[in-house]
């Protein structure tokens, strides 16, 4: 059946300054996390809910790292395009950017630095996605750190707070985001918070408002990163990397969301992989399709 999401925005800007100065000089999606960049995990979520045509948006100065890292997507069978801001605005800001990529079309908005570690869950309701927006919820310990899911006693969202110094719930909103092309519409209209940045809650609750905004809430076993501190970022790669040598399988390989999704052939996987340096990250490749 066909999907009603096939294009998405993976928002790779943003000042990084929590990662200070690992991050000064590169953008933080393109530091490791254990044994790949950052932008992998993400990019690969994308690739495993079926989406090719994608939008990755960039602070300028990164912007030619990127294309370098990724080049056009073409190799991994998807249609990579790149825009860049000068100055971070604020998540919204990437619907202004991408409003012609967009046009009358669903899109899904993922941020480069979450990392899912498992996309069963995800492909499921992007599957079933229709209209309006869909959010994930986890429960967190710190929910402070987040947008908040305040919920009645039927587990319905009320409103969905950012970074609530007293939050009402312990569900964080992560970022991961399915919305219609209203959403262009909604995020021209909205004014910046207090710290001057057109806030993806403020969107949310737009879609709130107009009851057209549903959670997923994730099972505690879908393991979820907040990759964007130093300290979220070892945490996340001792996982995968623990991860990796016992379960024998990888996290975020883009290579093989492609292959696993049909976007190239074992043939094409084998090319690619011929062509890299001799690491496991190599043989993990050449072992899918032996
Ligand atoms: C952003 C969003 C926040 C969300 C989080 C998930 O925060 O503003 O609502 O919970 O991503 O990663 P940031 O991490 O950019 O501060």
């Amino acid at each position: 059946m066909a999907q009603y999401i096939n294009k998405g925005i993976l928002l790779a800007g943003g000042a990084g300054t929590r990662l200070y100065p690992a991050s000064a000089a590169v953008s933080k999606q393109l530091l490791a996390v254990y044994d790949k960049p950052l932008i992998y995990y993400s990019l690969s979520v994308l690739m495993r809910l079926g989406i090719r045509d994608i939008l990755l948006i960039t602070h300028v100065n990164d912007e030619d790292r990127f294309r370098a890292l990724l080049g056009d997507g073409s190799h991994l069978g998807i249609k990579l395009n790149i825009l860049s801001e000068t100055r971070p605005r604020g998540i919204a800001n990437a619907f202004l950017i991408g409003e012609d990529f967009i046009g009358r079309d669903n899109v899904t908005l993922l941020l480069g630095d979450n990392i899912y570690c498992d996309t069963g869950p995800l492909k499921s309701a992007a599957e079933s996605y229709r209209s309006g927006a869909v959010v994930f919820g986890v429960h967190v310990t710190d929910p402070s750190e987040y947008g908040v899911a305040d919920v009645d006693c039927y587990g319905n969202v009320t409103a969905i707070e950012e970074k609530p110094v007293q939050p009402k719930s312990d569900i964080a909103v992560t970022g991961l985001y399915f919305y219609d092309d209203t959403v262009v519409q909604i995020a021209r209209g909205i004014q910046p918070s207090e710290r001057g940045e057109l806030e993806i809650t403020t969107v949310n609750n737009v879609y709130l408002e107009r009851k057209q905004l549903r959670m997923v809430t994730l099972d505690a076993n879908l393991i979820w990163f907040d990759a964007g501190s130093a300290q979220s970022m070892l945490n996340a790669g001792n996982y995968i990397s623990s991860l990796e040598s016992t379960a024998e399988r990888k996290i975020g390989c883009i290579e093989e969301a492609a292959y696993l999704e049909g976007f190239i052939t074992a043939g094409q996987l084998t090319e690619l992989a011929e062509k890299m340096p001799d690491t496991d990250y190599r043989d993990y490749l050449l072992k899918l399709v032996r």
